[in-house]
């Protein structure tokens, strides 16, 4: 098999303003990538922190719909202001393109107006940019994540074989280029039917891969009808307070925020000051 040199590694810049920038994403479409991306952008925000989230997902842009935004958004000069939606700061090439008119561009434009949502878009202070990225391995989400200075990756998987080898994938991807994997959600573990925990995809799936990754698992969410039932009106769980559902995310939302400060921590230079 041939070899490859690893590719140049662009400059990475920082976002002004942005504390913390955490990519979620998977290997896989339909695993509930956006789902997650989009609650725990809600739950951040109802901890008090000020949340971007970024729709990065130029193939399926659905945050908007999840968010339950239909507004265009307007410039200000060079600059685009985002759209606020229950407390977190939104965009996405569906708000620009809507409709069910596909996007037919090939890399390279997609890269620059992934470039342009990230850096000329009016974010202002926030403590966390929840970016959703496109499902998958490929160029989109390399350039991205070679070229903006992440806090950590989020994974996100089902338990079953196909989500979780290409989970896997995922996982190396960040890990190649040097980024942290804060740690890998297992979504739709189980469904809860009259007490009974019936495991649709299979048990376990997640926890085994974040052991063979030697990453943290950070929650393990339930199939639930109201969380898709929430997704497709554009109230998404998180804003259900007292749901079971909302509470896992408020677990999950926590454990990112302490994970996000752990990785932060091991990775800033140490300074040893000569006496
Ligand atoms: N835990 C869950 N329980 C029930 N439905 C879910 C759950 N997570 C995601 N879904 C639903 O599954 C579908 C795919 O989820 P989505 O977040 O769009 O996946 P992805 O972004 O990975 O393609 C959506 O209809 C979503 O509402
Ligand atoms: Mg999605």
């Amino acid at each position: 098999m041939a070899t490859h040199a690893p590719p140049q590694q662009p400059p990475k810049l920082p976002i002004p303003g942005v504390e913390n920038i955490i990519a979620v994403g998977s290997g896989k479409g339909g695993v509930g990538k956006s789902t997650v991306a989009v609650n725990l952008a809600i739950t951040l925000g109802k901890l008090g922190y000020a949340v971007g989230l970024l729709d990065a997902d130029v193939y399926g842009p659905n945050v908007p719909l999840m968010m339950g935004v239909t507004a265009t958004p307007q410039a200000i000069g060079q600059r685009i202001m985002p759209i606020e939606s229950h407390g977190v700061r939104l965009m996405s090439m569906a708000l620009l393109n809507p409709g069910d008119k596909p996007l037919v561009w090939r890399g390279p434009m997609l890269n620059s107006v992934i470039q342009q949502f990230l850096r000329n878009v009016e974010w202002g202070q926030l403590d966390y940019l929840v970016i959703d990225l496109p499902p998958g391995t490929g160029d989109v989400q390399l350039t991205l994540i070679q070229t903006t200075p992440l806090t950590g990756a989020v994974v996100v998987t089902t338990p079953s074989d196909v989500s979780m080898e290409d989970a896997r994938k995922a996982v190396n991807m960040f890990e190649q280029v040097r980024e942290p994997v804060l740690g890998i959600v297992e979504n739709m573990s189980y469904l809860e039917h009259n007490g009974e925990k019936i495991y649709v995809f299979g048990q376990g799936g997640g926890a085994q891969t974040a052991r063979l990754m030697r990453v943290p698992l950070l929650a393990e969410l339930p199939l639930d009808m109201e969380t898709r039932a929430g997704g497709d009106a554009g109230r998404p769980i998180a804003t259900v307070s007292g749901h079971k559902q909302a509470k896992l995310f408020i677990d999950l939302a926590k454990i990112i925020v302490e994970r996000a400060e752990e990785v932060k921590k091991k990775n800033r230079p140490t300074i040893t000051i000569a006496d």
